[in-house]
């Protein structure tokens, strides 16, 4: 695969080009500089700040402890290792309910402190003002719709959302609400196939899927979970490409067995 050169610098234009044209984007969520690096040499449209983070790099069960403060952080980071992709963050649980206010004051310093390009929330009608008003401010907004991890003591499960009629219409409705109010993208999580492809074919904007089967514009995937660095997580929609755990775990063994044996470092190891 070979990166597009021709294209310097991921913008919400460049993603509604892609669509246009029925490219597909790629989107991955990283948390640090070195992995964003990479990340990005490799040719990623998008990467996402996620609040994930909570998880994979805290240990949280749950994404909702993270703070405002630990986002700015990871997207600070994420920030100094990319030239080319579009870095979106999370406004995390907390930093957007309260009031429209209350989001734009989070927006603005996320877009201060950390120089990402644009910031993702969850919700449809329920967070329509907020995200009014941070696109006012010009800040790029991707919404997201289907399982909502920052409301899982609602949902009370994470199996798949909008099976039902009622929610599918919702999901339907607040996504054309969002596409209106002027959002650049929306991620659509585990929500059924064929009510991804209503969406996605019915907006201009492109949806970016994880579980949300193939017909979304892009995928995106948490890092952890691709690169096998996560175990225990394994979902259906999760394509593992790498089994790192196993790869690091044998190199960690491989260093352990190699200082107590006296064979690290060697001769040409050392001054
Ligand atoms: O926080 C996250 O990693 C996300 C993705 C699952 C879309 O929101």
């Amino acid at each position: 695969m070979s990166v597009n050169k021709e294209i310097r610098r991921i913008t919400t234009n460049t993603l509604q080009k892609m669509k246009s044209k029925g490219e597909k984007i790629a989107m991955l969520t990283a948390y640090d500089y070195s992995f964003a690096k990479t990340f990005d040499a490799a040719g990623i449209e998008i990467i996402l700040v996620g609040d994930s983070a909570s998880n994979v790099m805290a240990g949280h069960e749950t994404t909702l402890p993270i703070t405002l403060d630990q986002m700015i952080y990871h997207a600070a980071s994420v920030v100094r290792g990319v030239s080319r992709g579009l870095v979106v963050v999370d406004l995390p649980f907390g930093a957007y309910q309260g009031n429209s206010k209350e989001a734009l004051n989070s927006t603005i310093r996320i877009m201060k402190e950390t120089g990402a390009h644009a910031v993702k929330l969850e919700g449809g009608e329920e967070v329509i003002e907020s995200v009014k008003r941070i696109i006012s401010a010009g800040v790029p907004v991707m919404g997201h719709l289907g399982l909502t991890p920052q409301s899982i003591y609602k949902f009370g499960t994470y199996i798949v959302r909008a099976r039902e009629e009622a929610e599918a219409e919702k999901l339907q409705r607040d996504a054309r609400l969002l596409e209106e109010t002027g959002c650049f993208s929306i991620v659509l999580e585990k929500i059924p196939a064929l009510l991804a492809k209503q969406v996605s074919q019915s907006l201009q904007i492109p949806t970016i899927g994880i579980g949300a089967g193939r017909y979304c514009d892009g995928q995106v995937l948490v890092m952890h979970d691709m690169l096998g660095i996560t175990t225990e997580f394994k979902p259906r929609f999760l394509r593992q490409y790498l089994n790192l755990n196993d790869t690091i775990t044998g190199a960690v063994q491989q260093y352990i067995n190699d200082v107590k044996d006296g064979d690290f470092p060697n001769e040409d190891e050392q001054y």
